[in-house]
């Protein structure tokens, strides 16, 4: 069966790929799809046919964000550390050993509810693709089973054994680093596609890193990297020699760091929910859009640095303390992030691309900045079904049938 969705006030696109920034939007337009994927975009008047008619009634339609960085396999929380931080304190990497002990301890039924609680509320806020990381199991059965809770709900599921060396390994990092590339590597290959490190003072240095990513690419994951979070070193280098993805964070950037990601081909992931709970500057965004760096917005959900599921927030403080466009950062939220994790059937509208949709219940996409805080996701479409939101909020969106 095709849907039809007409009379939408701005429809982003970012197609074709060649325009400014990617970001691409048409007014008065509408939309068809058809087997889960879009069949045809373009202005409401030309608009084909279809089974069934969905009357946007000038609302904008986006594609779904992909949020490319997130940590949902956790037990506990940590709201009384984001209280001291508030009042003064500094974050400290050492707070994930909090949240280790909370996942060794808790039941897969535990672990469970909590990931499909946090997909589920991203899901309801626009986030039709999400990347999940293990990290807080760091056992060889604590981490195969993170990966393979993460993997019940997205195919974009990282391996994050090097988050930190848990407190059994305390003096002995190089003990921790041998079983991460080895047994634990081993037992976690099968879930994962994906392999991520900590490359920070206080996690892993640069060698043990490049060791970590050279071990996962040998059992076929593809690289990802934490860089340069908490200060300047040597994550983002190390990223891009190993051909990584995406750098993470990159919030301490030398003009090295910027040269080397402009002439590779690993994105910037910016993760600014990071710096709004820790306190931190956000990192400079116009630097790495002036150098022509690929940047993608992401929420780093986790409960120690950023326990937000919303890619609106991203995309607000993206624009408001970023300096990012309102175009520029909803690019990132959607495109930059598909590019994070190397998809071209998403992030995007493109005839061909996947039926990820977001409508909002406002006319253009810069309501995410300018109505910040405010739940604007009218309904959202997944694979061309309807996902979440019935979509008729104030009565202002109707369903029909042609037949
Ligand atoms: O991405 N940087 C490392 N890992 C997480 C923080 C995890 C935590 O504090 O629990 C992050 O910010
Ligand atoms: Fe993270």
């Amino acid at each position: 069966m095709s849907t039809l969705i007409t009379n939408i006030g701005e429809l982003v696109t970012n197609a074709p790929a060649d325009a400014p920034c990617g970001f691409w939007a048409i007014t008065g337009a509408a939309l068809v799809i058809d087997e889960g994927r879009v069949a045809w975009a373009g202005r409401a008047a030309r608009a084909p046919a279809a089974d069934e008619v969905v009357d946007a009634r000038g609302r904008a339609v986006l594609p779904g964000f992909v949020d490319s960085h997130a940590h949902l396999v956790f037990a506990g929380e940590r709201s009384d550390e984001f209280a001291a931080r508030m009042a003064g304190r500094p974050y400290e990497a050492g707070g994930i050993r909090a949240t280790v002990a909370a996942t060794r301890a808790a039941s897969d039924v535990t672990l469970r509810a909590g990931v499909r609680r946090i997909a589920g509320e991203m899901l309801r806020q626009g986030t039709t693709t999400l990347e999940c990381k293990s990290g807080y199991g760091l056992t060889v059965a604590d981490e195969a089973r993170s990966l393979a809770l993460a993997a019940e709900i997205t195919p974009e599921v990282t391996f994050l054994g090097a988050h930190v060396v848990p407190p059994e390994f305390d003096g002995d990092p190089a003990g921790y680093l041998e079983l991460v590339c080895g047994p634990m590597l081993d037992a976690c290959a099968p879930h994962a596609k994906w392999i991520d490190v900590f490359c920070e003072r206080g996690a892993f240095g640069a060698a043990e890193a490049a060791a970590v990513l050279a071990a996962g690419r040998r059992r076929g994951l593809a690289p990802r990297v934490h860089a340069n979070q908490l200060g300047p070193g040597p994550g983002v280098r190390v990223a891009v020699e190993a051909g990584a993805a995406s750098a993470d964070h990159c919030t301490h950037l030398t003009d090295a760091d910027v040269d080397a990601l402009a002439q590779s081909g690993t994105v910037a992931t910016l993760l600014p929910g990071v710096e709004f709970s820790t306190r931190q500057p956000y990192p400079d965004a116009r630097r790495l859009l002036r150098a022509g760096i690929t940047v993608a917005l992401a929420t780093d959900c986790n409960p120690g640095t950023s326990f937000t599921s919303s890619m609106a927030l991203c995309v607000a403080l993206a624009v408001r303390e970023m300096r990012m466009t309102t175009q520029e950062a909803v690019w990132s939220a959607t495109a930059g992030g598909a590019r994070a994790l190397r998809r071209t059937d998403i992030g995007h509208l493109g005839v061909g691309a996947r039926a990820d949709l977001v409508m909002l219940d406002a006319p253009s996409h810069a309501y995410l900045a300018y109505r910040p805080g405010v739940p604007l996701v009218a309904a959202v479409w997944r694979a061309g079904h309807r996902a979440a939101g019935s979509g008729e909020r104030d009565g202002a969106v109707t369903v029909a049938s042609e037949a």
